[in-house]
């Protein structure tokens, strides 16, 4: 079955790597740019680049109003309502961090904060740091044999004394999207915070965040087919209210003497220093792109590539997948080959996936693996991209074999 991506051609470096050989494989880690956010960036660079918030000026007035109008439609991308729910920040790790920081002060010793078995790095050592500042207990929400955060474990391990949830939306290792609307209503039910991680999630598909409930969602631009350096963290008014400010420097403060100062509240109270000015604009500029992508057919394309991944790798003699993944990605390895090997050969023939423990030790660990190789899609791939896979990966095998 062959599957063309209509998307393909609105991101110029596909043809470009393929011209250097290359098949993209790794949109997971970070995603191809469309010429849309390519020409806001040479907008911006080539019509006068100033700061924002700080000048009276037209250069600055301009930036301004481009930065602000990102925020705008961050949130209705999120359908949040009002755009002094979205913080920037330099991506979804330095988010979480600012969470950890920003709410440290609610927590007592021996409070819990609940995290699961498949968070990414971002999402699990600033609360394993926070847990440990405050001689807090950190609990760790077990998985299902598909790879699911288990509910019924979590009815009971979220209790009177959690005070924040942090998990992900869709694991960037098993492809499974998470039970977060139900882990969100546990948590409510107990009075905790809720953290979603969309890093992955955001990707594919649209998310009513609102109707979501959770009081923080964190996504980075990157991996949204935008700009790196910018990350998204919405926080409803009343858990943003709670935020300590984390980071202190320019615009971010309402007044102050050489021994006292007081902040501004969100947004701009957590936006400290100049911001990632050219890549907000930018994202700006990707998210009006993708608000012209037709989503269902968007999501029906990558669910058919998916699959066919599935399937091919399937058919393979020896190939595992890791868990049972819905979309997006699939992660394997190979009986009696090394992933490190594998992922050599690959490279060797132009095929760009990742290898490795994917910021996920704790769960590639818990799987008794040290490694495995993932695959993963956007919408710009199309079936000649697994074709070249599936032929390069045989080749590897034969030669392992
Ligand atoms: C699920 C998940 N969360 C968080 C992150 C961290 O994102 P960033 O490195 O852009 O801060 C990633 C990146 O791979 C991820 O996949």
């Amino acid at each position: 079955m062959s599957l063309i991506s209509p998307w393909r051609a609105d991101f110029p470096a596909l043809d470009a790597l393929e011209r250097q050989g290359q098949t993209y494989l790794d949109s997971a880690a970070t995603a191809q740019k469309p010429q849309t956010l390519i020409d806001a960036l040479a907008h911006y660079y080539t019509n006068g680049a100033a700061n924002v918030h700080r000048a009276q000026h037209l250069p600055g007035a301009m930036a301004t109003q481009a930065f602000e109008d990102t925020r705008r439609k961050a949130a209705e991308w999120l359908n949040v309502g009002s755009s002094g729910q979205i913080v920037f920040t330099h991506g979804a790790t330095s988010a979480f961090n600012l969470l950890a920081y920003g709410l440290e002060h609610l927590f007592q010793p021996g409070d819990e904060i609940v995290i699961s078995a498949l968070e990414h790095h971002a999402n699990l050592l600033p609360w394993q740091q926070l847990a440990k500042r405050r001689a807090l207990k950190l609990i760790v929400l077990p998985l299902t044999i598909k790879g699911v955060i288990d509910v019924n474990a979590a009815a009971s391990l979220i209790t009177h004394r959690t005070r924040l949830i942090a998990v992900s939306q869709l694991s960037n290792v098993l492809g499974t999207w998470q039970p977060v609307t139900e882990l969100v209503a546990l948590a409510k039910a107990h009075g905790a915070l809720t953290v979603i991680d969309g890093a992955q999630g955001i990707v594919h598909g649209r998310h009513d965040v609102q109707t979501l409930g959770c009081d923080f969602y964190v996504f980075s631009s990157h991996k949204l087919y935008g700009p790196d350096g910018v990350g998204v963290l919405f926080g409803h008014h009343q858990a943003l209210a709670q935020l300590r400010h984390w980071q202190f420097g320019g615009e971010m403060v309402l007044q102050t003497g050489y021994l006292d100062a007081t902040f501004r509240p969100a947004p701009l109270g957590f936006e400290a220093g100049t911001p990632a000015i050219s890549g907000i604009i930018g994202l700006g500029a990707t998210l009006d792109y993708l608000n012209d992508v037709n989503h269902v057919a968007a999501v029906e394309h990558e669910a058919r590539l998916h699959e066919l991944l599935r399937a091919g790798l399937m058919l393979r003699e020896g190939v595992r997948l890791v868990g049972d993944p819905h979309v997006a990605l699939v992660s394997f390895f190979v009986e009696g080959v090394h992933n490190a090997d594998l992922a050599h050969l690959l490279t060797e023939q132009g095929i760009a996936v990742r290898a490795g423990h994917h910021c996920a030790i704790p769960l590639i660990s818990s799987l008794g693996l040290s490694g495995a190789i993932r695959v993963s899609l956007a919408l710009y791939n199309d079936s000649d991209d697994l074709e070249r896979f599936f032929n390069a990966l045989d080749q590897a095998l034969e030669l392992l074999r």
